[in-house]
């Protein structure tokens, strides 16, 4: 079931979704957070953040697991999602030194770092709440539009529509990796609760397909319907074809 919470603007998601997590944090000390990167989140990881720092929310406890991470990236890379991911929360909270789990994107071993990756989110005993973004074109993770659905960690060609949409954050298009390791649907899949944050209207289109169509890999996010607990924090722009 997917739970919609309307928001007015990029600030109120913020808010409202951080609130979500927090909650999380809050109830259960030692909650195992899935997280995202782009740029959907950022105002939600300044909230954490702010929370952290008015002294309402302790890190201590708890762990986390990344969705993806580009491959050929070292961690030092301003691009990779591990240094997103400190620039924007580690650094700023209390979170134990080895509390962090991302891909190796620098894992010359594609198979053994997929194995790897999935043994880490099975060592957690499962994640609490996962964190996604989404993509325009429906992707979850870097879980791209496909004729089926991936079930763990694997690696990936980005599709052309991500390459372009990402080049943003890059000198050029050709300076965006063509490929990156995502955890798989099943893995997502599996986390007790999922909160989806979305803004904008470039996202409209893909909230109308994982809401209202069918559970299909051609639009990954709509397998979200057969999940029991998934909350979508979004602005009114993503939700103007709704
Ligand atoms: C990032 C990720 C992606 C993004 C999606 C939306 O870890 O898994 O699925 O959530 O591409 O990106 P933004 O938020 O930049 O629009």
């Amino acid at each position: 079931m997917i739970k919609v919470i309307r928001a007015k603007d990029y600030e109120e998601m913020s808010r409202k979704a951080a609130a979500v997590m927090a909650a999380q944090i809050i109830s259960k000390e030692d909650t195992v957070l899935g997280l995202a990167t782009g740029s959907t989140p950022e105002g939600l990881y300044a909230n954490l953040v702010k929370a952290y720092q008015a002294g309402n929310l302790d890190f201590s406890k708890v762990r986390t697991v990344n969705l993806d991470e580009y491959q050929g990236l070292p961690r030092e890379h301003d691009q990779s999602y591990y240094y997103f991911m400190n620039y924007h929360l580690f650094q700023h909270v209390n979170m134990a030194a080895d509390a962090n789990n991302l891909p190796n994107g620098m894992n010359e071993d594609i198979q053994a770092e997929c194995e790897r990756y999935h043994g880490v989110i099975e060592s957690m005993g499962g994640v609490d709440m996962q964190l996604l973004g989404i993509g325009g074109n429906g992707h979850i993770g870097f879980n791209e539009p496909s004729d089926h659905f991936e079930q763990k960690t694997h690696c990936l060609a980005l599709a052309e529509d991500t390459i372009k949409a990402n080049s943003r954050f890059f000198a050029s298009e050709d300076e965006v990796p063509r490929r990156a390791f995502s955890m798989g649907i099943g893995e997502i899949m599996a986390a007790k609760k999922i909160l989806m944050v979305a803004n904008g209207k470039g996202k409209a289109q893909a909230v109308k397909d994982m809401l209202t169509g069918p559970v299909t890999p051609q639009v990954p996010a709509s397998i979200l319907q057969f999940h029991p607990d998934v909350v979508l924090v979004a602005d009114e722009d993503a939700l103007s074809l709704l």
